[in-house]
């Protein structure tokens, strides 16, 4: 077989990393990638056991912080990297809140290292390599939080709010100066709330399947209205894949489902979805409790994803209600993967974020 392409692919073992696996090995039979991550209690390489036999045989995983320059050099220097999808970071805006420094270790040092020994192997004698390209993955909420009306396009001002998602725009700032400053091959995608299978159950959707599952307490920070913009992760993992193909050097590409929902409306989709299928009567809306709201909780998020539509014709495939039906079933057919996860550092940090409100 001839091998066309390599990437180095970093959080490789998260939720949106894992599907970007699946989604590019199966696209593309000619292509390898290196999955680095450091595997923090978000990274699973259990995420890899469904891989099949002709794509596993593509796969390499190397455990490492993508913050260790030795490591990445290690990398670069066994392999010739066309690009670099970098994926990994902290990303739980309530763990940010309690200790935002892991943050600004993994989200802006990281990314930095990544970029710096990047630029080191692809500039030479003055010259960019042929055919490379570094893709930070950010996300809506560097832009901070929307009122009622608008929409985040990529010429919002940055207005991040949490630790998270400041050390996200850092993040974004230290690519775009990499391309101000030495052109380098940089695109920068930010994308809405993702969901679908392998999301680790601290994010809204997985937690809600989680306890309702288990007939535990739903706990809805402040009034539930919060807005957040869903996409399935396939969707966000194609528009990742159009940006490194296609996408014009420096820029940023917002990716965005059209698909605004309240916090509260999610939670009863959960809900009707897993009584229907269960025929387990206690998954009711008894489970709904309101608690105290999250510090500096964003209120709304809504995507502009107009310029990836016209520039490339990216649109969102999954309509909501299936893609929940997809999210609902992978979890219910999976509860050996959620059972291995709920357990040890998942109930301390589940005690500390939510502790007497349950
Ligand atoms: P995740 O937390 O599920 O996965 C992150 C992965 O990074 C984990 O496997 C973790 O082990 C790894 N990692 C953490 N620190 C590392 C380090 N120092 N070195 C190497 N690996 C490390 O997150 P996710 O939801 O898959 O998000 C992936 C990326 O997409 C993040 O950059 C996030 O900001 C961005 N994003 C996420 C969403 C979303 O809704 N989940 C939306 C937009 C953008
Ligand atoms: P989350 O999945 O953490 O994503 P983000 O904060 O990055 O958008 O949360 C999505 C929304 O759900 C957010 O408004 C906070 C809310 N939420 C709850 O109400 N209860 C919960 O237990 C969690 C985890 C989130």
């Amino acid at each position: 077989m001839v091998i066309l392409l390599i990437l180095l692919v970093t959080g490789a073992a998260g939720f949106i990393g894992s599907n970007f696996v699946y989604y590019y090995l199966n696209k593309y039979k000619d292509r390898i990638i290196v999955g680095l991550d450091k595997l923090t209690y978000a990274g699973n390489l259990e995420n890899f056991s469904n891989l099949p036999e002709d794509q596993k045989c593509r796969f390499q995983f190397v455990k490492g912080d993508v913050c260790d320059s030795t490591l990445i050099e290690y990398l670069f220097n066994e392999s010739d990297f066309n690009g670099v999808i970098n994926f990994a970071a902290e990303s739980h805006v309530d763990r940010s809140i309690h200790d935002p420094s892991i943050f600004i270790k993994t989200n802006v040092l990281g990314t930095q290292n990544l970029l710096d020994v990047s630029k080191r192997y692809w500039f030479k004698e003055g010259k960019w390599g042929k055919n490379k390209k570094f893709i930070q993955v950010s996300t809506d909420e560097i832009y901070g939080s929307l009122g009622t009306t608008g929409y985040f396009t990529e010429k919002t001002p940055l207005d991040p709010q949490s630790p998270y998602s400041a050390s996200k725009a850092s993040a974004d700032l230290i690519t775009q100066a990499y391309y101000y400053t030495y052109k380098m091959p940089i695109n920068i995608t930010r994308c809405s709330n993702n969901y679908g299978p392998y999301q680790f159950p601290e994010k809204l959707i997985p937690l809600m399947i989680v306890n309702a599952l288990n007939h535990q307490s739903l706990p809805v920070y402040g009034d539930g209205k919060q807005i957040r913009d869903w996409l399935y992760v396939e969707d966000h993992c194609r528009a990742v894949d159009m940006v490194f193909e296609k996408g014009k050097i420096g820029e940023v590409y917002n990716i965005g489902g059209h698909n605004e929902k309240e916090n509260i409306y999610i939670i009863k989709k959960i809900i009707n979805f897993l009584r229907e299928k269960t025929f387990d009567d206690e998954i009711n809306e008894n489970l709904v409790k309101y608690i105290k709201d999250r510090l500096g909780h964003d209120r709304r998020y809504a995507i502009d994803s107009t310029k990836i539509r016209d520039e490339f014709g990216w649109k969102p495939t999954v309509e909501f209600d299936q893609g929940m039906e997809k999210t609902i079933n992978w979890y219910l057919n999976n509860e050996e993967w959620l059972n291995n996860l709920i357990s040890g550092e998942y109930i301390q940090f589940y005690e500390k974020n939510y502790g007497q409100d349950l």
